[in-house]
């Protein structure tokens, strides 16, 4: 019998480095209805910035369309992202179409949490696998300062209780550590939140994404500093990743109450097992979180209308010449270099 020929029996490419492409992040929308000072800081943010038109972003069917495009590269996980993807209308109407696509096997969404209540229960029948919620402080004065937001962080915290009771597990936590912000008693408090909880908290060191939050590397707390401070309360051991090319290094309590990650992208760079793919809101495919130009893909949809075999070919040939490795070149001038913003590129 004749095997069909079609994308998906493709041999999968690699980028220059051997790294294959497994991961694509998807920003649906560049607002947030927070204004995390290191993301979104409001004299830049403010009430006269431009956000993107409705027409600009991609419709949910172009966004389907490259996903099942991405699948016959390799790609099996899907995150959604923003700014805030809740903010999105309709957001599970596209996770539905995006679970129904072959070879996407685990669909993620990162977001604030502030909407997420309302919306647990339809995003986890619509086929969402599993939510990770970025909270920086559990002391509401300090949430409040660092997100600027006038969203009570009960709310964020009934958000994350109504995704367990939704069944998007495991609840995962991003807690950008910043020095002289919440290196202080939030790194313990955030830890024994995880361990009262079972959600997997994730320490992130503060990254020179973008060009607006003024990073210096000053501000940064070394992910082996967060892993001492945690360890000498409660003792930690190291575990293997979860898989090849996992961001976070993950440690397990001694005493069996769960475990946290950290993300030490500046002081120890994962680049050479990277095999994520970001594609913005307005369809423009970034082979690195740290690019300063993506390639216009929703041009190829709309403008050129290419066929399934012409998108095929252009996502091969941009990823085969890829050659990114950032975190792993970072210095004092590149980190002042222009850079898409976080909030744009979703994280
Ligand atoms: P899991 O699928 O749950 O393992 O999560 P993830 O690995 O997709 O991580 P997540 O999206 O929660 O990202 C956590 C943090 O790591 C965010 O601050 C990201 O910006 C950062 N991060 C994720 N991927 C990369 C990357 O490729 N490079 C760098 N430098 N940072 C990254
Ligand atoms: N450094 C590290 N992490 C950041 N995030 C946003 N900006 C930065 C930064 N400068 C995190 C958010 C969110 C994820 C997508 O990225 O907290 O959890
Ligand atoms: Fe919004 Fe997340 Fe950026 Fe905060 S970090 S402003 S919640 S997109
Ligand atoms: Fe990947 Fe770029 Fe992050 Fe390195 S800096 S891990 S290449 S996204």
């Amino acid at each position: 019998m004749e095997m069909p020929v079609g994308t998906s029996e493709r041999a999968k490419p690699s980028d220059q480095m051997g790294r294959s492409l497994r991961d694509l992040r998807v920003s649906v929308t560049d607002r947030c209805n927070f204004r995390c000072r290191y993301c979104m800081p409001r004299e830049v943010f403010g009430p006269e910035h431009a956000f993107l038109p409705k027409a600009e972003l991609l419709s949910f069917e172009e966004i389907t369309r490259l996903v099942r495009a991405f699948a016959g590269l390799g790609v099996c996980k899907i995150r959604l992202t923003g700014g805030e993807p809740l903010l999105r209308a309709e957001l599970e109407r596209l996770v539905e179409m995006v679970a129904a696509v072959e070879g996407i096997t685990d669909i993620a969404l990162t977001t604030n949490a502030s909407l997420l209540g309302a919306k647990a229960a339809t995003l986890r029948e619509a086929g969402l696998s599993r939510v990770t919620v970025s909270l920086d402080s559990l002391d509401p004065e300090r949430f409040a300062a660092i997100s600027d937001t006038q969203v009570p962080l009960t709310r964020v915290l009934d958000g994350m209780a109504a995704a367990e009771q939704a069944g998007l597990t495991p609840v995962k936590i991003n807690a950008v550590i910043k020095r002289g912000l919440n290196d202080g008693d939030d790194i313990l408090g955030l830890a024994a939140h995880g361990r009262e909880t079972g959600r997997v908290v994730r320490f992130i060191e503060y990254m020179d994404v973008g060009t607006t939050n003024g990073w210096r590397l000053d501000d940064v707390v070394p992910a082996r500093e967060i892993v001492d401070r945690i360890h000498a309360e409660w003792p930690l051991e190291a575990v293997e990743p979860a898989y090849s090319g996992e961001v976070a290094n993950r440690y397990r309590y001694a005493d069996g109450a769960g475990e946290i990650g950290v993300i030490s992208s500046v002081t120890q760079p994962f680049c050479g097992t990277c095999t994520r793919a970001r594609l913005s809101a307005q369809g423009e495919l970034f082979t690195c979180l740290f690019g300063t130009k993506g390639h216009d893909l929703r041009g190829l949809l709309r403008d050129e209308c290419a066929t399934d075999e012409e998108l095929d070919e252009r996502l091969r040939s941009i990823w085969r010449v890829r050659a990114d490795r950032y975190s792993e070149l970072r210095t004092a001038e590149t980190a002042r270099h222009p850079k898409v913003e976080m909030s744009y590129i979703g994280g």
